[in-house]
């Protein structure tokens, strides 16, 4: 895993926004001697609403500016709804691995269920493209997907911990899980099939654990993704020798730099630092 930048190879991490530095938080802390480039599309979030081509194009650009410019050897697609829907078309336009939430997400959820049967939230365009859907029956899981488009913006909103969005989650959850019971599911694991859900997880569970003995396991993609990351890296951050625990990290934004500033640090749990305004165009 030798490349340009020399003995520490460089991860660029992706995602339409900064949700996906819950997964940049995981790949620290399993590769901590990386160097890592954060690149957050903030100017066309959200991605979820938005159709198959017009994510595959901003998603090729943000990928094109991390390896071309910035010299990123990995690339882990972060954001969930593009890696639903543009991870062949990054895989195309870029010569390095490419690694999405996706999969990594679906063998957690087969490694936690017992009944295999699954539940996923996730944004709309993911729940269109039926990504999860493909992953988990390629794992012998049977899923059902629900969008649950009023999580983002609240989490944006930094509602992370409020009566309206624990009442929504609960609103959201109930129809999932009546759904389920209407198809014969008895479904015991709940993936989170967005980059901004492990930032409720404590509401969630708290919904679940109100539902009476149900006994549903969450499931975030984020930390799946940093083990399989490691795995396709060869974990050679991990183990390497030589070299000081110190984390390079250089983050940029499309727009709201200071909205990421203030924000990010909850999803990063560490100062984001100063994060570079970059223009990708339209
Ligand atoms: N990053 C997106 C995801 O994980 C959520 C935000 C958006 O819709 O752009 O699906």
């Amino acid at each position: 895993m030798n490349g340009p930048s020399g003995n520490v190879p460089t991860i660029g991490v992706f995602d339409s926004g900064f949700g996906g530095l819950t997964v940049l938080r995981a790949l620290i802390a399993r590769m901590p001697q990386a160097r890592f480039a954060f690149l957050g599309d903030t100017a066309r979030l959200p991605y979820g609403s938005k159709s198959r081509r017009t994510i595959a194009r901003y998603a090729v650009q943000s990928a094109q500016f991390l390896v071309n410019e910035q010299g990123a050897e990995y690339l882990v697609i972060a954001c969930n709804t593009a890696s639903a829907l543009a991870l062949d078309a990054i895989q195309e336009a870029v010569p390095v691995p490419v690694l999405g939430v996706i999969e990594p997400g679906a063998a957690a959820a087969r490694a936690a269920s017992t009944t295999r049967d699954v539940l996923v939230v996730a944004t709309d365009a993911t729940v269109h493209s039926h990504a999860y859907s493909a992953a988990c029956q390629a794992q012998g899981l049977r899923a059902l997907e629900k969008a649950c488009p009023l999580l983002v913006p609240l989490v944006e909103e930094g509602w992370t911990s409020h009566p309206v969005t624990a009442e929504v989650i609960r609103i959201y959850l109930d129809e999932l899980r009546a759904d389920a019971a209407t198809r014969g599911m008895s479904a015991d694991t709940l993936v989170l099939g967005c980059t901004h859900y492990p930032l409720l997880r404590p509401l969630i569970q708290q919904v679940l654990d109100g539902c009476g003995p149900c006994a549903i396991r969450v499931i975030d993609s984020a930390e799946s993704t940093a083990e399989a990351a490691v795995k396709l890296f060869n974990g050679r951050t991990a183990n390497a020798t030589g070299l000081t625990a110190h984390t390079e990290i250089r983050c940029f934004a499309t727009d709201s730099v200071e909205k990421f500033e203030r924000l990010g640090s909850r999803f990063l749990e560490r100062p984001v630092g100063r994060v570079e305004l970059i223009d990708l165009g339209g």
